[in-house]
């Protein structure tokens, strides 16, 4: 248990909602949003989105605060320790290492995409972009050379390794920034960066919005693009067959996970650095309206109308994935606007600043858990935890041929954990520690009134959404993913299998250090 003393806490109340809104605001709003919408029917995917935000996002940030706030109260900030205290039980304390393995594993590729963004973020700056004109046959070869996607090793070869300058340069900001801890490291930068990546995606939204039509195609315009996005009603199909696609369902509530740093352990640890009576209610309420408007108005209205107007329905209807998307479409599309330069340049920085906000927050419940659970101090545990990441993005890196590494963590984190560990913490809020104890807690020091319905929807719709809709993701996706492991390429390495052996490898390491730091709790329990 932390000695509650030198605890370290939050400095100010903007200090934690710039800092919990900078882990939500991320890759995911501006990237994946986007291409999310425009995949799964535009307008009609915001009926999903919008039911996952009011039964799932809204109460699961709510109780990820309460619960972090509840057991920083009582000297822990990381998932394991605030689990054991919740529980009661060792056993508890093992289920929330989830919310510790979890960051961890996702931090080992996020920096990765970082390392991208801030390459392009220089190129553009350089004008490096600008020689390719509108060739995009050379801006998708430069993506790929970029990620490594043409071949295990790739990076590592000459020529392309200057990605490792970009990796190296996140790594460090990362680590220099978690060093200096809480208030000093995470919530200063956090207060500059914040806003300063808000103002670059206004002035890129001002810029899209007033873009004219394109001179050889009339009817690409603006108006037209933002039209393709947010209809609800596509040529070809309807809104009910839209609805009644599960796929659909899964894919609105896995954005609103990842894009609101929901069920990683992000939130829990964060809140825990909050005085005991420090608002939760409003402060939640704010962060999450914070995220939503950088998802829906920024990102959802700079990708798509932009590359409807230079690339027509046909691309946008089709977006190459989220990585396609960022760093081949837009590419495109900067390259044949006016002063492209300056836009892809800010383009490219504000998605690196809105990746070391959230990147930053998947460090700290680490770092939470070592002080805790080995009694280190900080520069051990950034030294340690520092090692652990900088082997496994490695191994992410080496392992890039069709991202394959990259994709087999992304899925078992960002879509399997994910899901188990927030149905988790629904119930302990829901059933273990009790509605009506854990609503009091919500409502302590709160600066607006919960609506006393949030009882009833806590307790029984999320985790019961959540099940469903768990279920169905296990019966479309699981069996494919669990065959993927198994089945050995022809030629070539078995990276999905040896990349399950590097999720297996950290957590048997965390699970070592959450078995330590219970003999250190059950002797303070007993003294
Ligand atoms: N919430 C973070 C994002 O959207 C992880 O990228």
């Amino acid at each position: 248990m932390t000695n509650q003393a030198n605890r370290e806490t939050w400095g100010t109340r903007i200090g934690v909602i710039l800092a919990v809104t900078g882990s939500a605001v991320g890759l995911g709003n501006f990237l994946r949003f986007p291409g999310q919408a425009a995949q799964y029917g535009g307008g009609a995917f915001l009926i999903p989105y919008l039911v996952a935000f009011l039964v799932i996002g809204l109460p699961l940030a709510w109780l990820e605060w309460g619960l972090g706030r509840y057991g920083g109260a009582r000297g822990h900030n990381s998932a394991p320790g605030i689990f054991r205290v919740l529980t009661g039980s060792r056993y508890g304390s093992y289920l929330g290492m989830l919310g510790t393995v979890m960051p961890v594993m996702i931090y080992m590729y996020y920096v990765f995409v970082e390392a991208w963004c801030l390459a392009y973020a220089w190129d553009y700056l350089t004008g490096a972009f600008a020689q390719y004109g509108g060739d995009s046959a050379a801006i998708t070869q430069h993506f790929l050379t970029s990620a490594g996607a043409t071949g295990d090793g790739a990076v590592f070869s000459r020529g392309a390794g200057r990605m490792f300058v970009f990796l190296a340069l996140c790594f460090g900001i990362n680590f220099f920034l978690i060093y200096r801890g809480i208030h000093r490291g995470i919530e200063k930068f956090c207060n500059v960066a914040l806003p300063l990546l808000f103002l670059c995606a206004v002035i890129i939204l001002v810029r899209v919005l007033t873009l004219p039509a394109n001179p050889l195609h009339p009817e690409q315009t603006v108006i037209n693009g933002l039209g393709y996005m947010w209809n609800p009603v596509k040529e070809g199909t309807t809104l009910l067959a839209t609805l009644s696609n599960a796929e659909v369902w899964l894919a609105a509530t896995g954005q609103i996970f990842f894009s609101l740093s929901l069920g990683f352990g992000l939130i829990l640890t964060y809140s825990s650095y909050l005085k005991p009576d420090d608002d939760v209610a409003l402060s939640s309420l704010t962060s999450v309206a914070g995220n939503g408007f950088a998802e829906v108005v920024l990102g959802g209205m700079i990708a798509i109308p932009a590359a409807f107007v230079f690339l027509g329905p046909s691309v946008v209807q089709n977006p190459p994935g989220t990585f396609g998307m960022g760093f081949i479409t837009l590419p495109n599309v900067f390259n044949q606007m006016p002063a492209g330069s300056f836009f892809g340049f800010l383009f490219f920085f504000l998605l690196f600043l809105a990746a070391v906000t959230s990147s930053l927050s998947m460090l700290q419940p680490a770092i939470a858990l070592l002080e805790e659970g080995l009694g280190l101090t900080r520069k051990p545990s950034v030294a340690l935890l520092g090692f652990i990441t900088l082997t496994g993005c490695l191994f992410i890196v080496y392992f890039s041929k069709d991202f394959a590494a990259l994709d087999t963590v992304d899925f078992w984190m960002a879509n399997f954990f994910i899901f188990i560990f927030a149905t988790a913490q629904t119930i302990v809020f829901g059933w273990v520690l009790g509605i009506d104890q854990g609503f009091a807690e919500l409502q302590r020091g709160a600066e607006i009134t919960l609506p006393a319905c949030l009882k009833f929807v806590i307790k029984y719709i999320s985790p019961t959404f959540l099940l469903v809709i768990f279920l169905i993701w296990c019966f479309q996706q699981l069996p494919g993913r669990l065959e993927a492991i198994f089945t050995l390429p022809e030629e070539g390495p078995p990276v999905v299998l040896m990349s399950i052996g590097l999720i297996l490898l950290v957590l048997t390491f965390f699970a070592f250090v959450v078995s330590r730091a219970n003999l250190a709790w059950d002797k303070e329990d007993a003294s």
